[in-house]
């Protein structure tokens, strides 16, 4: 799977405390235009995992190659994110935080899942789309790494 490139997100939940919760994901795709349908595979050693089955929502905020350091934050255990990384989040509709500054946020409403493995598959509509007309390119992941194309 290394070899496949993808774009990386960012799937924000809400913690029991009802504070936003971040975790990077590359394990999404569009699934249909017609409902507009995305799906993402959560790994349930995770805290989004459970913080995604109570809430049944989630928003997907695309990240820019200048929030590199956003993905690899996100990327971290709660626990070992100490800090020293500027972020914020605006609120979106049906009570989902937008991380500020992605590319695109999509605000998406669990309709169905899968339990596979070590991860569930959740299919969800999308419900709202914000666009922040980013000027830079996606952020990338190929390779186990941040990958930029044009600096190859
Ligand atoms: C580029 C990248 C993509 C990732 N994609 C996923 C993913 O699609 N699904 C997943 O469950 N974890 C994925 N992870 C791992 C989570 O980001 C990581 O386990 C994180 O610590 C989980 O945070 P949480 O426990 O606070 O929810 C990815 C990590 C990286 C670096």
């Amino acid at each position: 799977m290394s070899q496949f490139a993808t774009g990386v997100t960012v799937i924000t939940t809400r913690d029991e405390q009802g504070e936003p919760h971040a975790m990077t994901a590359n394990a999404f795709t569009s699934v249909c235009l017609d409902p507009p349908t995305v799906l993402v595979s959560v790994a349930h050693s995770t805290h989004t995992f459970g913080f995604l089955e109570k809430l049944g929502r989630f928003g997907v905020n695309i990240l820019g190659q200048d929030q590199e350091e956003l993905g690899a934050y996100f990327a971290l255990r709660p626990e070992a994110r100490k800090g020293g990384v500027e972020y914020s989040y605006a609120d979106a509709a049906d009570g989902l935080a937008a991380l500020e500054n992605s590319m695109v946020f999509m605000g998406c409403e669990v309709i169905g899942s899968h339990v596979y493995g070590d991860h569930t598959v959740y299919f969800a509509e999308v419900k709202e789309v914000r666009q922040n007309n980013h000027a830079v390119p996606p952020l990338m992941f190929f390779r186990s790494r941040w990958y930029n194309p044009a600096a190859e």
